[in-house]
């Protein structure tokens, strides 16, 4: 434990669950908690549930659940001490210095990484401008890309020889062990080392803290694959990333613009559009789409108009949903992509296509129609059979009434009849839903033997009210310090909840408030676990006071009891031995 009780109790009484959690997952409050969108597993209903209270969260759809630190790390992916810095930032408290030298180093390596990608990209980028990036600029220049593009983008040129960069950085004395970690260089086989994105236009990618997290690089004559992008490095993962998200974030439009390639990207800023952006060579991650519902809400598909490009739309679609998004498609009437089209058509036609976009209810029954004839009966039924599940998912009522007639119009079909299917429908997909959140049921037998707990309760009666009191006194810290002193972990049935308690006692001796986010800190994975699935199924208690005392009455009864068989048993174990040295 690098930090010390102290910091990481004031820390965690600083933080708000809610706040944070909000910052990424859309959360509505029901009864005393928060939920969402669980943003751990894909799910349609909300099942991740955030107590202000207790300062924790969990999601009864995958089990995952913590406090406030671990939501950060898991949903940055960040190590426990990036977290726990990243909320001090926010929280304006400052780090103490006693970190580990483990940690110390991993950011020193870090900002190492990012040091030696800021000086490739501006390699790159004079090297563009130099002597042997002639052809490259040109054949920029001829795309249609200003000068001014090319600079507030920093593209470059990789060098027409095939170790620029690792000779350059060689001279400069960097370790080329770390060029080859950022993917920068490969290792060859006599030893030497030679340039990933040789003889390649270079497209720096920047995050939205204006790091150079890694390069794409396209190919403008020869062989080999039209893009490469760099793999996973400690400074990038690819499926976190948007190109250009760097300039988007800063743009005044209220929705994003997503598109598939570099090209179509900064062909659109260039003609104005400074909220588009692309994924990264891989079709859009849930991830990413986070990254811009954290920023916008609305998103405009703009993919190519190719088969390809719907499929990876209706893809899209759903991730971007997903995400709480309002999705709308764009299709671009002539030429390929958008970065065809703008060439050819300029800005202003772009800005009437954007304006005459399509939900994405109306793209995907386009679709579903193109597929589908019908005119015939058997096309008017395969189209409603697919049409009919789309519909029964929207969950705003206007725009539900809207498309059942709209799709009832399509397949000429009686309003009446479309809607008792698109009922059977939604009774299917309820019942699914619900029968996920039963299987969890709150039922105290299956809460307290629940296949995620890892202790079996030896007494389950005691260990119900083991799990109370722990309870209870979280929540009402005045009850923990006038009650704290009738009992001991030593009372407890359960050494899992013994050490819960022990924890309580701990943090209840130096702090004045008491939470179950300090505790969590104290507790192995396993134990933490099994803490949370305890504290999410308390509920308020109309007497907490006399809960508290019956709670405790019932511990020490049941402990009493236990002792008094062991007594007995130890009573008959000497009675036993007296008979035998007796008869012997
Ligand atoms: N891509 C990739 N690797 C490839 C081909 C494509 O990573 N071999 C990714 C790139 O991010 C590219 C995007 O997929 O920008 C879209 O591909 P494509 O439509 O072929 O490229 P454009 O962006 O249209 O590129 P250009 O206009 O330069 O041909
Ligand atoms: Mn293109």
């Amino acid at each position: 434990m690098p930090l010390s009780q102290e910091f990481r109790d004031e820390l965690l009484l600083r933080c708000d669950i809610v706040d944070v959690v909000s910052k990424t997952v859309n959360l509505k409050k029901r009864g005393s908690n928060y939920w969402g969108l669980c943003p751990f597993h894909n799910e349609k209903t909300p099942s991740f549930s955030v107590s202000a209270d207790k300062q924790i969260f969990k999601c009864f759809g995958c089990g995952e659940g913590g406090n406030v630190i671990s939501f950060v790390m898991k949903s940055e992916n960040l190590t426990y001490i990036e977290a726990v810095r990243s909320l001090a930032e926010q929280y304006g408290m400052s780090m103490p210095d006693d970190q580990t030298e483990d940690a110390k180093k991993a950011a020193l390596e870090r900002d190492e990484l990012l040091s030696i990608n800021r000086q490739a990209a501006k390699f790159y980028f004079e090297s563009l401008a130099g002597e042997n990036g002639k052809q490259a600029l040109e054949y920029l220049l001829n795309r249609g890309l200003t000068k001014q593009t090319i600079q507030s983008f920093g593209l470059g040129w990789g060098g027409s020889g095939w170790d620029g960069l690792a000779l350059e950085m060689r001279k400069r004395g960097v370790d080329p062990e770390k060029l080859v970690r950022l993917g920068l260089v490969r290792r060859g086989r006599n030893g030497g080392y030679y340039d990933t994105f040789r003889q390649r236009i270079i497209f720096p990618i920047i995050d939205t803290r204006g790091r150079v997290v890694a390069f794409g690089g396209r190919i403008i004559d020869g062989d080999g694959a039209k893009y490469i992008n760099s793999q996973d490095t400690p400074l990038f993962n690819k499926s976190q990333n948007l190109f250009a998200a760097n300039f988007a974030k800063k743009s005044k439009r209220d929705y994003w613009i997503l598109a598939e390639g570099y090209m179509d990207v900064i062909a659109l800023h260039q003609a104005g559009f400074d909220c588009a952006v692309a994924s990264l060579g891989t079709s859009l991650t849930q991830e990413q789409a986070k990254l811009i519902s954290q920023h916008v809400e609305k998103v405009i598909i703009s993919y190519d108009s190719d088969n390809a490009g719907m499929i990876a739309a209706k893809r899209a679609i759903d991730i971007l949903k997903r995400s709480e998004l309002q999705v709308r498609v764009l299709h671009v009437p002539d030429g390929k992509d958008p970065d065809e089209f703008l060439k050819k058509n300029g800005a202003e036609a772009f800005q009437k296509v954007l304006k005459d976009t399509m939900s994405d209810t109306d793209y995907i029954l386009s679709e579903i129609m193109a597929q589908n004839d019908v005119k015939t009966d058997d096309g008017k039924i395969a189209f409603l059979s697919r049409a009919v599940p789309v519909v029964a998912a929207i969950s705003n009522a206007v725009e539900k009434e809207i498309y059942t007639k709209k799709i009832a119009g399509i397949a000429g079909i009686s309003v009446s009849a479309v809607e008792s299917e698109i009922k059977i429908a939604e009774k299917k997909t309820d019942r699914k839903n619900n029968r996920a959140i039963q299987n969890k049921a709150r039922s105290p037998v299956s809460v307290l033997q629940s296949s995620g707990r890892k202790e079996r309760y030896k007494n389950p009666t005691s260990a119900f009210c083991e799990e109370k009191l722990i309870c209870l006194f979280l929540t009402d810290n005045d009850l923990l310090k006038k009650y704290k002193d009738r009992i001991s972990s030593e009372d407890f049935s359960s050494q899992t909840l013994a050490r819960i308690f022990d924890s309580v006692l701990r943090h209840s001796e130096n702090s004045d408030v008491v939470n179950a986010a300090m505790i969590m800190e104290d507790l192995s994975e396993q134990d933490a676990r099994h803490f949370v699935d305890i504290m999410s199924d308390s509920e308020r208690s109309m007497d907490a006071e006399k809960e508290v005392l019956t709670c405790m009455e019932k511990i020490l009864f049941e402990h009493s009891k236990s002792a008094g068989v062991d007594d007995r048993l130890l009573a008959e174990a000497i009675q036993k031995k007296r008979n035998r040295t007796q008869g012997g």
